[in-house]
Order: C-alpha cells, then sequence, then structure tokens
C-alpha cells in the first residue's frame, strides 16, 4: 500500500524504541535492566501486566533529553520508512524518573528540534503528553500540568494509557480538564482491556478521540453513539492480536466498527513489542478484510480530521 499516504496517530514513543537502541543504551550507561530479551534480542512478555513490566524497564534507560532526541529522531525516520507522512507520539514524563516540569522543558525542547528537522524532511509529528493509569491520578495531574505549560507548539494533545483494569477514568477528570483549558487535544486509552462501559467513560471526559476502543463494538448502541458523534478510535490490530484481545487478524473488529459508521484509523501502538509496523498492518488488513487502496484513503482522511494539529498542517496533510 505504498501510493497511500499514511497517518500514525497512536505510537508511544518508548514503546517504539528498537530493542537494539535500548540494549546500546544500557550498555553504555552501564546498566542492568534484566532479563527483557529473548534469545533473539527481541523483548520477551507473557501478557498485558509482564508487557507492562518489560515497558517500563526499558523505559527506564531513557534518563535525559538527548536520549528522547536520538530515539524521536529513530522513530520518525522508520514512520517515513513506513510511508507516513504525519505521526502523533504519546511521551510520557512519567517515566524516566517523573515529571518535574522544569525538566521536561529541556526534553521537549531536544525532541522539538528534532521534530523541526524530520518534518523539513517530508515526517510531521506532534506530542501527546500521556500518563500512565496505573501510576494514579496525582502523578497523572503533574504530567497534565506539563502538557498545559508546553502547550501550542509541538506538545499537541494530551492522553492516558496504562492498565485500563486500574482505577477509573473519572479520577483523571482534573487532568482532562487542565489539558482541555490549554488548549489540546484529549484522547484516552479505552475498551481495550474493558468492555463498552470504559468507552462511555472515556466520552464523558470529553475525548474526541479513543485509544483501541475495540470492544463499543460489543453494544450496539454506543456504536451509534460513536458514529454520531464522530469519534475517531486510534485502532491498532496488531497490538490486539499480539496481547490476545482478539484471537486471529480475521476476528479483528475494526471492519465490524467501520461497517457499523464510526470513524476508524489504523497504527501501530508499540512496534517492536508486538513484531509489526505499519506497512504489516496495512498489509494483514487487506488480507483479513480484502480492503484496498479506497478503504486505506478514507481511513487516512479520518485520521488527518481527527489529528490535534494546526489547521495550516491538517490543509498540507490532505
Ligand atoms: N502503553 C503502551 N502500550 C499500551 C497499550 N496497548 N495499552 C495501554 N497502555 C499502553
Ligand atoms: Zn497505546
Amino acid at each position: 500500500m505504498k501510493s497511500v499516504k499514511k497517518i500514525e496517530l497512536h505510537l508511544h514513543l518508548e514503546g517504539a524504541a528498537p530493542p537494539g537502541f535500548i540494549r546500546a543504551l544500557a550498555a553504555e550507561k552501564q546498566r542492568d535492566i534484566g532479563g527483557i530479551f529473548d534469545a533473539r534480542g527481541a523483548y520477551a512478555y507473557r501478557g498485558f501486566d509482564e508487557f507492562l513490566r518489560v515497558y517500563e524497564a526499558a523505559t527506564s534507560v531513557l534518563t535525559g533529553p538527548r536520549d528522547y532526541a536520538r530515539l524521536l529522531a529513530e522513530v520518525l525516520a522508520e514512520c517515513a520508512e513506513q510511508g507516513a507522512i504525519y505521526a502523533e507520539l504519546f511521551v510520557s514524563p512519567e517515566f524516566c524518573g517523573g515529571a518535574e516540569l522544569s525538566a521536561w522543558r529541556d526534553y521537549l525542547a531536544a525532541m522539538e528540534e528534532v521534530a523541526a528537522a524530520a518534518e523539513r524532511d517530508g515526517i510531521a509529528s506532534r506530542a501527546i503528553l500521556t500518563a500512565i493509569r496505573h501510576f494514579g491520578p496525582e502523578r497523572a495531574r503533574r504530567t497534565a500540568l506539563c502538557a498545559a505549560e508546553t502547550a501550542g507548539g509541538w506538545v499537541a494533545g494530551f492522553g492516558i494509557g496504562g492498565a485500563e483494569n486500574v482505577g477509573e477514568l473519572r479520577d483523571f477528570a482534573w487532568s482532562f480538564d487542565c489539558a482541555r483549558e490549554a488548549g489540546l487535544g484529549l484522547t484516552a486509552h479505552a475498551g481495550e482491556w474493558r468492555g463498552p462501559e470504559s468507552v462511555r467513560d472515556a466520552l464523558s471526559l470529553g475525548v474526541a478521540r479513543i485509544g483501541h476502543g475495540i470492544r463499543a463494538v460489543e453494544d450496539p448502541a454506543l456504536l451509534r453513539d460513536l458514529a454520531e458523534r464522530g469519534t475517531t478510535l486510534e485502532v491498532c490490530p496488531g497490538s490486539n492480536v499480539a496481547l490476545g484481545i482478539v484471537p486471529s487478524w480475521s476476528a479483528h473488529p475494526i471492519a465490524r466498527l467501520a461497517d457499523a459508521g464510526v470513524r476508524v484509523t489504523v497504527s501501530t501502538d508499540d512496534p517492536p513489542f508486538f513484531h509489526t509496523s505499519l506497512s504489516r498492518e496495512y498489509q494483514m488488513l487487506a488480507d483479513a478484510f480484502g480492503w484496498a487502496e479506497d478503504e486505506f484513503r478514507q481511513m487516512n482522511l479520518w485520521a488527518v480530521d481527527a489529528a490535534f494539529c494546526d489547521e495550516t498542517t491538517r490543509t498540507r496533510l490532505r
């Protein structure tokens, strides 16, 4: 699907770190990050809880602005290689030693420089500062404040990821209100591990997009609501299959969601963890559902509509 200009709305910067990058950084810093790799050097985990533990261990070697800048440069180069013209990256200040607002200005400045250079080379990007649900509402507040303070340039959104089965989304309402008042776009992981009620919880926070959201398929009234509102789902089929949320590509609900009139888009979540890439996601969807250029073009138009970038950039992406 080389001819389709791809938009990636759901990509965790830390989760996109190639294992080799993390291994090299750990060696450079002489840090022992434990047995997080398999014999072939890939990330090794079984189940979501272990995935989160391995993810956090890998992220622990990203300790300064330079590490984040180097990682971003690699990740954006890979996005371009996959045929993407725009990517939104979830960046989580709650990793790498906590969200000190002053420190994060330096991290973001370093990343913004890389993003500007990449944009000149043809791959535009924005950041969604992202709270980690299982770290709790207090740390999320600091991330929201950090997002609000840095809003306007590269930082274009606020979101929440992490363990969906921990706590309730309403406990994070203060953070979402804070981010909304700062003019940021809002998204929340929901309907990945929990059912339709979690998607409703996300909607009640005022989000325009939902990370995953696939279990909305279990509730026809919710599907109608999502379709009417024009809420965009950031669907990551390869992630869902790899984590065992759906048993196979052909069983993935993305086609049923699209048939119900819901705006679905396709992203990769944490590609090296799930042995996937944007091109592979498109290929697997083409194989599973017979989707071709028209379907992918439509999805990418929805993605452009839902992007948290400024209007000038949006016009350029169309
Ligand atoms: N953080 C990184 N990947 C995630 C996922 N699939 N679900 C929730 N949080 C995440
Ligand atoms: Zn995610």
